[in-house]
């Protein structure tokens, strides 16, 4: 069987199948996401989902020098860890990220995403990108992002994955 996947929304609506009408959690695993004093990242963003019901990505505090590696937001406030999204840009440049609020790896989403990926033009890279149909979902409806507690190690590069075994060698094994 030959699968043609191009991006991670593309990846994401070949899953609609196995999902079909309900909400549910997506893990980028190069994001390695630990909470020692307390729940997982994931965990926090389905407790969320429960108040507010709609999509939520998680999001960390970039360098501005490292904006272009990452899906960046903007938008309203709603609490300190809150963000009501009103723009999202997949790996923008320095001088155009709305902000230096980069998407990580977790997201949780109501499955009219699948709707919104089927209209999504191949965007950044030439992908269908997850960014931009969250972005439409934003413009009509609500998407939540959320400052997660825990630490992130970015696995996708040498040093971050060295970092990561590191950290989990001292917290879990080295006690
Ligand atoms: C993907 C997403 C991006 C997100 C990042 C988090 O990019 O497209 O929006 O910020 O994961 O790691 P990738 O790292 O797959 O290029």
């Amino acid at each position: 069987m030959v699968i043609n996947l191009s991006g991670i929304a593309d990846a994401i609506l070949s899953g609609e199948s196995l999902i079909g009408e309900q909400p549910f959690g997506v893990v980028l695993a190069d994001d390695l996401c630990i909470n020692p004093d307390g729940p997982g990242v994931l965990a926090q963003m389905a407790q969320l989902y429960k108040q507010f019901r709609c999509s939520i990505v998680a999001v960390m505090e970039v360098p501005e020098d490292q904006v272009h590696k990452y899906g960046v937001i903007a938008g309203q406030t709603i609490s300190d860890d809150l963000i009501r999204v009103e723009t999202m840009v997949e790996k923008p440049a320095r001088e155009d990220a709305p902000s230096n609020l980069a998407i990580i790896g977790r997201y949780i989403l109501t499955p009219d995403i699948f709707d919104l990926i089927r209209n999504t033009q191949p965007g950044k890279g030439g992908e269908i990108q997850i960014t931009d149909a969250l972005m439409a979902q934003a413009q009509r409806g609500c998407v939540l992002a959320y400052k997660f507690k825990g630490r992130r190690f970015d696995c996708g590069s040498i040093e971050g994955f060295i970092e990561a075994t590191n950290y989990c060698y001292d917290k879990l094994y080295a006690r």
